[in-house]
């Protein structure tokens, strides 16, 4: 450790006093610098630049001065100041902006002396990247919408060169789902910049709801933009609404608002890229305009869940093209974003190969598959596009049946689709569902508001790498950057919509934007402190599931010894716990080692940060029983797709939660569930019970029936219970624990059969879930 830094660990804030007025001069040291995307290289320097009533900011044009008033307008919130612009630098005491032609768009570089700061670029975006970042610096209070009394707006002389990664770094709003306000389209274009995030993608359109006027077809919004209101309801669980019920829930934009958010984005760096899905998901048109479809039949804008996609566009009939010709003119009026995303996703076509319009369209352009007449039907708009001199963005699914030439693929199913149209030539922005799904979980089921399902928690974004590891260096020159989606299918509130972002956004920001090789999620987990304290002052909800404890059993294969161990996203986290009734303060005793376990046992946990306790704490009750550790045998072993925790899976005390996905759960597709349990010894038994899970949606059932056998030797059993339950249709997700009680007795072997539901209401074969079998 050089002299320097020992002196600045050991005087953290030293006060010097001028002959005028008191100067706050606070040392800083790295560990005080919070910015969060990371910047590419940032040097630390000794001294430091307080703003005062006094500093002022030179600006020499209205969009520096529209960039400079980002910050000015906080002080002057929090401290009753009125800073002044200015055009011609004074002698100290400034921030000012600084044009170098040579560097590039994004780029800026920013270095701060003790009499001045100077943010040097080419031209709107790296200055604005520059007050952003100055912003970090500055305290977490400087967010305060109310007047702080003893603000020190001192920040450390640094020397700043930054540039992002990719250039694309964007979120998706689903607004089709859930109508989400202009205003808050309008907060998050700033919550964006600052995170130095530059696209907004915008689902205008989906079966739910088609949200942007259109002036040559007004009923896309009269009928189109309302559904029947069933929000009291799951969203899998609404009945389907007919064509003459009249819709009162949804809303839409004008195209003047949609134009002043444009504008608005355009000084915050942000790009909006509009999203008029086609062919498919597109409900609420064909509600509207009956005769897109195929066969012409009307329809209800649907209030929820729609599944297969089969009321579609007609890629046989003329009037479909023009129709979506009239509405993306309009569309490319609106935004000047050179991309025009046309979607393409999830398309069943069962109606074009009925269709008499879509057989003819096959047949006179020689297309041998629906595929192909889903890839005419892009490469037809692309056509379009291109012709207005844009670029058409679609779903992966576009690869399907041959890409259009031009075309940029958006990757959602994992990165497959994005690895192959980089290989074909076509830039790509990586989606992919394991890392930039927001409406997943991102922390543990039970805790967390309702989501859609899969589980993306905040250090999971953190390990995204838009660029794929087996690609070329040509193939990787492809890969525009990433995306955030978020889907709301479950998300109704704005409120709930900031939970399902923040903070996960600006671990996404940091993947985009930041170099590779700084990547570091201990010092991320540090950085992001910081941040959580700025949402707070700017009222943003957030979720603190990065705060949540969580635990694993483990099962030693030997003596069968069950130990629990605590665990939190962040390492070297503070988990303290207690057992039992004990209240949880700080005295609760520090995590270091797996805990023991031989009884049932009940364990508060929490993460404590200056010893108080953050986040919601973990309370479990882990049940213990005389299964535990035992080993089970299954006539058919269960599909490789959720194997839980393998072995020991039904037998480790770990219970499945609602969301299917969460690594507990074993299961049998159209199969019965028959496991046999070996106690090991004869064993006092009186009761079995089965843990299971429904959640029709994706063809999950309760088993219609639970039988128990026992056996002494392992080869003759005998029944000793049946509990059935009849298929009943069921809107909601479940968990259901099947018990069987019966007299004591001892037995060895224990055999359970579950019987599947086998065959769904609809074809298709039926899931069985279960994810402990408990023995007392
Ligand atoms: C998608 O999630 N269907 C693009
Ligand atoms: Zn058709």
């Amino acid at each position: 450790m050089n002299v320097l830094k020992k002196v600045l660990l050991l005087v953290l804030i030293a006060v010097t006093v001028s002959c005028q007025k008191t100067k706050v001069t606070k040392v800083f040291t790295e560990k005080d610098i919070s910015i969060i995307p990371k910047p590419a290289a940032l040097q630390l320097q000794e001294g430091s630049f307080e703003f005062t009533e006094n500093t002022q900011f030179v600006a020499t044009d209205a969009a520096q001065k529209e960039i400079a008033s980002i910050l000015i307008d906080k002080f002057n919130e929090t401290s009753g100041w009125s800073l002044e612009l200015v055009e011609q630098a004074p002698a100290k005491d400034f921030v000012q902006f600084v044009v170098d032609e040579k560097l590039a768009d994004e780029a800026y570089t920013f270095v701060v002396t003790s009499d001045k700061v100077l943010i040097t670029a080419k031209g709107n975006a790296g200055f604005l990247y520059g007050i952003e970042t100055l912003r970090q610096l500055l305290p977490a209070s400087i967010e305060s919408a109310k007047r702080i009394s003893s603000g020190e707006w001192v920040i450390p002389n640094v020397t700043i060169t930054d540039q992002p990664r990719y250039k694309y770094r964007g979120l998706m709003l689903d607004v089709a789902r859930h109508f989400f306000k202009m205003d808050y389209l309008k907060k998050t274009v700033d919550r964006l910049a600052m995170l130095k995030m530059n696209v907004l993608h915008l689902h205008l359109v989906d079966d739910q709801g088609w949200r942007i006027e259109i002036k040559k077809y007004p009923k896309l919004t009269e009928v189109g933009a309302w559904r029947v209101d069933q929000e009291d309801k799951h969203w899998d669980g609404r009945y389907t609404p007919t064509a003459d019920e009249k819709g009162t829930y949804g809303g839409f934009y004008t195209q003047e608002e949609l134009k002043e958010l444009v504008a608005y984005a355009t000084t915050k760096n942000v790009e909006i890229i509009p999203e008029i899905e086609m062919p498919a998901h597109v409900s609420s048109a064909i509600a509207a305009y009956p005769e897109l479809s195929c066969f012409g039949t009307p329809i209800g804008v649907p209030s929820g869940g729609v599944w297969p996609i089969t009321d579609i566009y007609c890629a046989g009939k003329e009037n479909t093209f023009e129709f979506l010709e009239d509405v993306l003119t309009e569309v490319m009026a609106i935004f000047p974003s050179k991309y025009i995303h046309v979607g393409g996703d999830e398309a069943t076509k069962t109606n074009w190969e009925k269709c008499p319009h879509c057989k003819k369209r096959m047949q006179s352009e020689g297309l041998k598959s629906v595929d192909q007449l889903q890839s005419y039907f892009i490469k037809r708009m692309e056509v379009f596009i291109n012709s207005k001199g844009k670029i058409l963005i679609g779903w992966d699914e576009i690869l399907e049946g041959g890409i259009a030439p031009e075309a940029t693929v958006m990757s959602w199913r994992g990165v497959a689709g994005g690895v192959e149209a980089a290989k074909q030539g076509h830039d790509v922005i990586m989606t992919p569902g394991s890392h930039c799904y927001f409406d997943h979980y991102q922390g543990p089921q039970n805790e967390e508001p309702l989501a859609w399902g899969g589980y993306t928690p905040l250090s999971m974004v953190y390990t995204f790498d838009p660029t794929v590891d087996t690609m070329t260096p040509a193939e990787a020159k492809h890969v525009l950057g990433g995306q955030a989606n978020v889907w709301s299918e479950q998300i109704k509130t704005e409120a709930h919509s900031e939970y399902m972002i923040f903070p996960r956004l600006a671990a996404l920001s940091e993947t985009l934007w930041s170099p590779k090789e700084s990547r570091n999620w201990e010092d991320f987990s540090n950085r992001i402190v910081t941040l959580f304290s700025r949402f707070d002052y700017m009222g943003i909800n957030y979720a603190k599931s990065a705060y949540l404890v969580t635990h694993d059993v483990q099962i030693d294969m030997k003596t069968q010894e069950v130990s629990l161990s605590l665990k939190n996203e962040f390492p070297n986290a503070d988990i303290r716990y207690t057992l039992g009734d004990k209240k949880l303060t700080e005295q609760a005793t520090k995590y270091t080692q797996p805990l023991k376990i031989d009884k049932t046992t009940t364990v508060h946990a929490s993460l404590f940060k200056n010893d108080q306790p953050v986040g919601v704490p973990f309370n479990t009750t882990i049940e213990f029983h005389k299964a535990v550790g035992k080993k089970v045998t299954f006539k058919e072993t269960y599909d490789d797709q959720y194997k839980g925790e393998g072995e020991f899976g039904l037998t480790n005390t770990l219970r499945g939660t609602k969301n299917f996905t969460d690594g507990h759960w074993q299961a049998w597709l159209g199969k019965d569930m028959e496991a046999v349990i070996d106690l090991g010894a004869a064993t006092a038994i009186q009761e079995v019970t089965l843990g299971t899970l429904e959640n029709q949606g994706p063809g999950i059932y309760f088993p219609t029936s639970l039988t128990v056998f026992v056996s002494t030797d392992g080869k003759t059993y005998k029944e000793i219970g049946v509990e059935k339950r009849d298929f009943a249709k069921n809107p909601s997700f479940d968990l259901k624990d099947f018990k069987i009680s019966f007299e004591k007795q001892s037995v060895r072997y224990v055999k359970v059969v579950a019987t599947s539901l086998k065959t769904l209401p609809n074809g298709g074969k039926a899931w069985l879930f279960v994810d402990e079998i408990l023995i007392n």
